[in-house]
């Protein structure tokens, strides 16, 4: 059986990275992207390699679409050289970064930074790659489980997240007739790096968010990946359109 191809975007730490390991357990090959962690990124590939898969990784600043031509010629070139092929199957619009400012603070350059890296980013890659996704593939876009509830100092980072989950129902809508599914995760807060690493490495705020979650923890890099690498692949064949949070029930 052919392996299908992923193309995720901020693989080379936390969410990305967890996603691609699993994406690779359940039969692709992966090319992710990293920012400025280029060694981060190698030790992903090696441990792609190391579960019997293959990978490459490409550096992309998702906030700068002026480089998004020259990346989509990179990402079909790798595809020729790697896999003789000229599409991939699955798109994770992971990469992204936090802002904590409250409304009356926030200038508009942490505005523009913000919309360039989590709504314009996604946008015009996406709007670029499709010629080279698979017809019957699937796109996945990350939200947040804050476009949901309502934190002070989150309502910029949170804002473009809510426009991505719009998106994403214009999308599945648009591309069906490719066969393309398009959904949107919103993880809730999860141990990472994110944020200064705040959910893992801070005590009590680890301790806050396990007391406003059903079950009762924060969650881990491994309850996404597995929904991320779920709801990719066929086996979520008929979930097109959908906002699903994984948060382990926080603020219900
Ligand atoms: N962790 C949470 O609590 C949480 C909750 C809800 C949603 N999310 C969302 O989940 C996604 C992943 O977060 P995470 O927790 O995995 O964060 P993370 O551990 O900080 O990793 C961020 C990843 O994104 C890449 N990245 C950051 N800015 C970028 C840019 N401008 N262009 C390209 N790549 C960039 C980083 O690359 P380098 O390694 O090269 O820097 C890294 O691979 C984000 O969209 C975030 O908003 C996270």
């Amino acid at each position: 059986m052919n392996r299908k191809i992923a193309l995720i975007t901020g693989g080379s730490r936390g969410l990305g990275r967890n996603a691609a390991l699993k994406l690779t357990k359940k039969g692709c090959d992966i090319i992710l992207t990293y920012r400025s962690q280029a060694e981060e990124a190698q030790t992903v590939i090696q441990e792609i390699e190391a579960l019997g898969g293959r990978g490459v990784a490409l550096q992309l600043d998702v906030g700068a679409s002026s480089e998004f031509d020259a990346f989509v010629a990179r990402v079909k070139s790798e595809l020729q050289k790697m896999w003789q092929c000229d599409s991939f199957d699955y798109l994770l619009n992971n990469a992204g970064v936090g802002l904590h400012k409250p409304f009356a603070e926030t200038t508009e350059a942490d505005f523009d930074n913000l919309m360039n890296i989590h709504l314009k980013g996604p946008f015009f890659l996406t709007q670029k790659l499709l010629p080279t996704i698979a017809d019957g593939g699937s796109i996945l876009n990350v939200s947040s489980g804050l476009a949901r509830f309502t934190l002070p100092g989150a309502g910029t980072y949170a804002a473009m997240k809510g426009a991505m989950e719009v998106l994403t129902r214009y999308q599945a809508k648009e591309l069906g007739k490719r066969g393309i599914r398009v959904n949107v995760i919103a993880p809730g807060a999860i141990e990472t790096d994110f944020s200064g690493g705040i959910v893992r490495d801070n005590a009590e705020t680890n301790a806050w968010v396990a007391s406003q979650t059903a079950l009762g923890r924060a969650g881990l890099p491994d309850d996404i990946g597995n929904a991320i690498a779920m709801l990719l692949s066929d086996e979520s064949g008929w979930i097109n359109g959908q906002r699903i949070e994984a948060s382990g029930g926080m603020f219900l």
